[in-house]
């Protein structure tokens, strides 16, 4: 039996005082009545109110079979949708955050689901704008281009791999959007970045959410915030200090290793979750998805998970420094807080060398079959491959083939 919805929440005073949720939202979106599907109106007796399968699935069982559907699926009640708000999930994830209410969450197939829902309540096509901070994860503005919304880049200073927003330069692009026909209406911030692997202080977060220009949404995106070697994540400033224009995307993809079942999370304030659960398809999340994250979300899980982590984080220095011991790597840009390292590669004159980093990364991938990704055309990151940290044996074989090649 699914739990019963948690109390509502009170409203919340808006912060920033001038943040209204009626200017930072497009007004067909507040003005929807949303979907209501069977399963919000009641979800047990004889249920015929769905047009589900009375008979049940017809999958075949397992009977030792590994190439056949897994049996520990078969009590999930397959033939019924599934719940359309999880709050189960939504509960441990509140316990696993530090998040007082299952209100403050939203679950999207990804967090690719949450950027563009983002886009589709935030900005009107055509007309309003959103800003990026490059070099960043290239789903924004994939994203933006599907909705019809112009991206306004403001790269991040990348001086000495540092890869810090420059706050005065969005914010005075903000307040110049703000009075233009033309707003800006959306920012996403990646932290730690992706490809940067650095956290964005939360004091440049806190600056940007404070601009009294800006009437939109500030995303941060903390896919990557599991790996980050201190307590960086922005959903202190949700709990603490009560952002209402703050939006923090995390996912189940990354530090917990389940990229398979596509459980994205959005936290932000109840008014605006409430907006993104209107827009979404009524049972965006499947039961096998939920499941699966709820045994993630257990204790046994969360105990594998930290240890999983911990793994990780032992073979991410072994990672770094065994590359900076080879002959042509010339630095690690970046602060390496998420689960990958840059690794620059220099040409004979000890200097960047863009061509040799994508020799390298295609010579590897197609002789090899050892596979990094080429970020040398990038702000900031010329000559870089980005090397994901596996497993010991795995970061051991990526440094073996490139001493071999850089020799
Ligand atoms: C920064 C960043 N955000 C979001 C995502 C997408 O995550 P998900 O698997 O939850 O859709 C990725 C995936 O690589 C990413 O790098």
């Amino acid at each position: 039996m699914p739990p019963a919805a948690p109390p509502p929440l009170a409203p919340t005073k808006p912060k920033p005082q001038h943040w209204d949720i009626q200017r930072a939202v497009r007004k067909n979106i507040l003005a929807l009545a949303p979907y209501r599907c069977a399963r919000d109106d009641y979800d047990q007796g004889i249920l015929l109110d769905a047009n589900e399968n009375a008979l049940g699935h017809a999958l075949p069982a397992a009977n030792g079979d590994s190439s056949v559907t897994d049996t520990s699926f078969d009590d999930l009640d397959l033939h019924r949708y599934p719940s359309p708000t999880h709050y189960d999930v939504k509960q441990r994830l509140c316990e696993l955050r530090g998040v007082p209410s299952p209100h403050n969450f939203f679950l999207g197939v990804g967090s690719d689901e949450v950027i563009d829902l983002l886009f589709r309540i935030a900005c009107v096509p055509g007309r309003d704008r959103a800003l990026v901070c490059p070099p960043t994860y290239g789903m924004y503005s994939v994203c933006a281009q599907v909705n019809d919304v112009e991206i306004v880049k403001v790269d991040l200073d990348v001086e000495g791999g540092k890869f810090r927003p420059k706050v005065d330069e969005i914010n005075r692009t903000l307040s110049a959007a703000a009075k233009s026909d033309n707003p800006i209406k959306l920012i996403y911030l990646c932290s730690p970045g992706n490809p940067t692997g650095t956290l964005i202080p939360l004091d440049d977060v806190r600056a940007i959410l404070a601009n009294p220009d800006y009437e939109g949404l500030v995303v941060v995106d903390e896919a990557y915030i599991d790996f980050a070697s201190r307590d960086k994540s922005a959903v202190e400033l949700l709990v603490n200090e009560g952002w209402s224009n703050l939006v923090i995307m995390q996912t189940l993809s990354k530090g917990f290793g389940l990229a398979a079942i596509r459980l994205g999370i959005a936290i932000s304030s109840p008014e605006l979750i409430q907006v993104l659960n209107n827009i979404k398809a009524p049972y965006n999340i499947s039961t096998p998805t939920a499941s699966l994250a709820l045994r993630a979300l257990s204790p046994q899980g969360l105990s594998a998970f930290r240890q999983n982590i911990s793994t990780l984080l032992s073979n991410r220095s072994y990672l770094a420094s065994a590359l900076l011991s080879l002959p042509s790597i010339i630095a690690l840009p970046g602060a390496g807080d998420a689960n990958f390292l840059l690794a620059q590669v220099a040409g004979r004159d000890g200097r960047p060398d863009n061509a040799r980093a994508k020799e390298v990364y295609t010579h590897m991938a197609e002789r090899d079959r050892v596979v990094v990704r080429f970020r040398g055309n990038e702000v900031g990151c010329e000559a870089c491959l980005r090397i994901t940290v596996g497993t010991r044996d795995e970061c051991e074989r990526v440094v073996e083939r490139l001493r071999e090649l850089l020799q």
